[in-house]
Parts: C-alpha cells; structure tokens; sequence
C-alpha cells in the first residue's frame, strides 16, 4: 500500500538547498519495465522502480493477470497471463491505463479497465481507435472515448499508424499489442516523444527498429514475437528532478546533486528551457541516457517554449512555470493544448494557482503566460485539483516566501511520497 500524505499542506522558505537529493525511479520506465516484464517468459529482475501509486497499480493489474511479483523480481510469461476476475483500477495512471489497454488487446479474454474520476474524464479515443484498427474489440463509455474501458483482445493485426497527437502512451500501447500482431507495426511520429518504450522492448529482447525521418521526426517498427527475461536498474525521474532543479534555481545560496537521472531523448528538455533562462545546470554524463544535474541559484529570464520542444518537457511545465514567476520578463508556453487533458486541466490550475500566490499569468488555449517578477514573495492558498504536478509545483513557489497552503496535496502521492521529505533533508 503506498504512503498516504495529508491533503493540505504549507511550505514556507527555508533557507538555501544543499547537498545530494534520492530520486524515485522514472515513472514512465517503470511501468514499461514491469508490463514488459510480465509478458516475458521467466524471471526479470528489475530494481529502482517508482515508488508513488501509480506504478504500485500497474504492479496490482499484472498480479489480477497471473503475474507473480517478489520484490525486485517479476514471473511472468504469456502463457501465465489468465482473465482477472475483477475489473482492473489504475487509479489516477493515465499511463497505466493506456498501456494496459495496449497489453490486452494481445490478451485472448476480456480485461476492463477503470481509475479514479480524474482518469475516467481523459481522452481515451486515442488509444481505442488504434487497438480497434489492429482488430480488438474495445468499448468504453462515450462509444469508447471515456474510461472504464471494456478490452477483448486476440486476433490483431499489424498497422501502419501515425498517432493524430503526439503521445508516447498511445505509441507505447499500440507497441504492446504489436508483438501479439500478425505482421509488422508500424507507429509513425512527426513529433519524437520519450522513447522508453522502443528502447526497453529492446532491452527485453523484442525486434523493434527506430528510424529518423525527414523533419526531426521518427518511425518505430516492432515484430510479434516473445520478450525475454532481463535484468535492469530504473533511472531517477527527470520529471521529479525538475522540481529539485528549478527548487535549487529560486533559493539563494542553493547548490543540489541530482544522480543518474534519465537525460535521454525526449526527457531532458527542461534543462534546455532553464539553460535559457539563465539557470546554472552541469550535467555530467554517466553514461548514453543518464547524468548527474548539478543546480545552483542564478537569476533568471523569460524565455519562449512551443513547438516541438513541448513533448520533451510537457510534465515540467507547472514547475516551468513557476520558475517563470520568478523571472524577469514574461514567459509563454504554447501548442501545449496537451496540458488541458493531464492528471488536471494543467492550463487552467496553473494559472489559478499563480495567481493565488500574487504572480500575473493569464490561460492561453494551449498554453499559459507568465508575468514573472524576480521581487515576488509567494503568499497564498493554492488547489493543486488533485494533480501531483501542481501540487509539488506550488510547494517549490513557496520557497521564495510563504507560507503557501497547498490543498489536494495527498495527491502528490501517485508518483513522489517522498517528495516532502526529500526537500526537507536538503536543508
Ligand atoms: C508518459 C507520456 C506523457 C506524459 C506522461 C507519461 C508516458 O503523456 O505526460 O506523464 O510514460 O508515456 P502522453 O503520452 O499523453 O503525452
């Protein structure tokens, strides 16, 4: 059972950050890295896994499947898998849902598939249409579009696919039910999203190929076939290192340690966005996809973030945006409609949020303004609407002043428990 965390709670400043922050596993890694290994015929080993709810149902949905779970080590195997004889509940896990539809589809029973309210109001067409295609049988509320969503799988076909937005979940389902396909699959993206579920299938041994196409973007194919057991270490989340980073950037006298966190393509793009604003980011390579980000405060500047840099920071951008805040000059962030259909509309509660704390910023369609002033002291109560981002956003705001009351904090739960804690002990 995760940890629970008190739905309210207040950060103030509290001095300079210093020191070697723990990390949790990448969340994304760490979803893909247990399903894989429950469809692979015997024992993997996998350590560093996200600690946070959200990979904690996941882990749940392949024990209702057959799989067997000990610690670091997962017993899984296609053969295993047998019908669940209840309905599946990811939670709050967009990801978890999606690449769970993704791995029934290849499942000869019926699965369903159902989260908390938040889940069951974002778009699930995007994977249904897909999985459709490739012949299973998928309802769900609203002809589909809406979770629960009600999976028979068997009988697929490979497609030639090009996701109508870019979403590493909707490539990382169709990618799954690719290897219980007749044939080959084929996800086409203009745009290249985080690219753990190409990479890892290899690591487990599946026949995928990547290649670049004109114009920065990629095409992804995968064979059916069975993964083979492996063993490997999860790298700390980019996406909670973000916090820490833009944490250690907005206290003076701050210098953090952030080790082995995953740097690879499409995961990294938040440290390019603060490099431009001024931030003082080192980033020692360990080894091809992981690095040590070493922080420490400078001043910072607006900048501008769109296009196709979005996908490569799309879950750093409530803390982005609080770092904007701070700024001198104001910061846009567009062609991120994405943000409006996250854990929350992020647009809408970002805004809110800064608002409430005394910072100017205004929604844009697809994306937000921000009027930073480097003179702001954060004071206010803040609705993190039940979104982890916000939540440990607005708590890194506070930083700078406070004290800022977070309500909908427990939520933060789904991916970093520790994550109080954790900047705690930097003090
Ligand atoms: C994720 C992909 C992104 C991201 C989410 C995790 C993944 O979502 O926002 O937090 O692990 O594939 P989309 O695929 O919807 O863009």
């Amino acid at each position: 059972m995760t940890r629970q965390l008190p739905d309210q709670a207040v950060f103030s400043a509290a001095g300079p950050l210093r020191g070697t922050a723990h990390l949790p596993g990448d969340k994304s890694v760490s979803h893909r890295a247990l399903l894989y290994a429950g469809l692979a015929e015997g024992t993997s080993r996998v350590r560093g896994l996200s600690d946070g709810d959200d990979v904690a149902r996941t882990r749940s949905a392949l024990v209702a499947l057959g799989v067997e779970m000990d610690g670091d080590h997962v017993r899984g195997g296609r053969s295993r898998l047998a019908e669940a004889e209840r309905s599946i509940d990811l939670g709050n896990s967009g990801t978890g849902l999606r690449l769970l539809a993704g791995l029934a589809a290849g499942l000869p029973f019926l699965t369903i598939l159902e989260g908390d309210r938040s889940i069951h109001r974002r778009p699930m067409g995007r994977v249904v249409e897909p999985l459709r295609a490739m012949g299973a049988a998928v309802d769900g509320r609203d002809g589909g579009r809406l979770a629960p969503l009600v999976v028979r799988g068997g009988d697929l076909h490979g497609i030639d696919y090009a996701p109508p937005v870019p979403s590493a979940q909707v490539k990382g389902a169709i990618l799954l039910a690719g290897l219980a396909a007749d044939g080959v699959t084929t996800v086409r993206e203009p745009v290249v999203t985080r690219r753990h579920s190409e990479e890892l299938l290899a690591r487990f041994g599946a026949t995928v190929e990547t290649e670049a196409t004109t114009g920065g973007g990629q095409v992804v194919r995968v064979r059916p076939g069975a993964l083979a057991p492996t063993e490997l270490d999860v790298p700390a989340d980019p996406s909670q290192a973000a916090f820490l980073a833009v944490a250690a950037c907005l206290v003076p006298g701050s210098q953090v340690r952030l080790e082995r966190v995953y740097v690879g393509p499409g995961r990294a793009g938040f440290v390019e966005v603060l490099r431009r604003m001024g931030a003082a980011v080192e980033v020692v390579a360990r080894d091809a996809t992981t690095a040590d980000l070493v922080v420490g405060h400078a001043p910072l500047t607006a900048t501008t973030v769109g296009g196709a840099e979005v996908p490569d920071c799309i879950d750093e951008i409530p803390v982005l945006a609080v770092a904007a805040a701070f700024a001198e000059g104001t910061t846009r962030f567009v062609d991120a409609a994405e943000l409006r259909v996250k854990e929350s509309d992020r647009v809408a509660a970002v805004v809110a949020g800064l608002r409430a704390i005394g910072a100017r910023a205004e929604e844009l369609p697809d994306g937000l303004v921000v009027e930073g002033d480097p003179t702001l002291s954060p004071q206010g109560r803040v609705d993190a609407h039940g979104d982890h981002r916000v939540a440990m956003a607005f708590a890194v705001a506070a930083l700078r002043g406070g004290p800022v009351t977070v309500d909908g904090f427990a939520s933060v739960a789904t991916s970093w428990p520790g994550f109080a804690d954790t900047l705690a002990a930097l003090r």
